[in-house]
């Protein structure tokens, strides 16, 4: 399952990508809002740094809207993946820029039917928000493996973006249900890393190490 991390913060965004592990970065008017910085900009410059796909959200909500905000944010860069919210007008301008071969990510879906019309509008990627249908009282994972059935169904090739992403456990389990990637925050990133019985196993074995006195170089 490829990795994306959910920020629009480029130190958090070069930190994490310094591990070689991440493969693509999703952003968010909401993320934008918080890095304070202008649209281009930040795009742009995290583009510079990751080479995967780089998720930037237009705003319009009206379809020629979308198409313009579309291409102008396709231009920014050649790995820049165009979101648009899965509405009527979303799903129309996704599968004008599709045709034109600009990548579409289309967000903010909460059932399988809806990833159903976005895969037929021809989305490079769908993004369930897991956290938000649990936040909900939902089970935002059995989205995750109703998208999955339906899509090997019908054999739609639309990768499966597990988003909302809270915890450790929502990326081992969507990585079960058979998502293609998941964006997670840099906080659930670097908490993949940690168990305590690797903290405690290490601690052990170094300290039988020094008590040997050896240097291995
Ligand atoms: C996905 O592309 C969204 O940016 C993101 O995952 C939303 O997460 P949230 O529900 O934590 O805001």
């Amino acid at each position: 399952m490829e990795i994306f991390i959910d920020s629009a913060d480029v130190a958090e965004l070069r930190q994490t990508s310094a591990t070689g592990l991440v493969d693509g970065v999703t952003t968010n008017p909401s993320l934008i809002a918080k890095s304070g910085r202008k649209m281009r900009d930040a795009i742009a410059e995290i583009c510079s740094i990751i080479d995967g796909p780089v998720s930037a959200e237009a705003v319009a909500t009206d379809v020629e809207g979308m198409l313009a905000e579309g291409r102008f944010l396709a231009a920014i860069a050649s790995n820049v993946v165009v979101k648009l919210p899965l509405t009527e007008a979303g799903l129309m301008a996704c599968r004008t820029l599709s045709g034109e071969g600009v990548p579409v990510n289309v967000t903010l879906c909460f059932s399988a039917v809806q990833a159903l019309l976005a895969a037929k509008a021809g989305a490079t990627f769908i993004s369930p928000f897991i956290g938000r249908l649990d936040d909900a009282g939902l089970d935002g994972m059995e989205l995750i493996r109703e998208i999955r059935a339906v899509y090997d169904n019908y054999g739609f090739t639309t990768r499966i973006l597990a988003a909302s992403v809270r915890t450790t456990n929502h990326v081992k389990d969507a990585a079960i249900a058979g998502a293609d990637c998941a964006t997670i925050p840099a906080k659930v990133f670097q908490a993949l890393y940690k168990h305590v019985l690797t903290d405690q196993g290490l601690e052990a074995f170094l300290k039988d190490w020094r008590s040997t006195g050896q240097s291995i170089l």
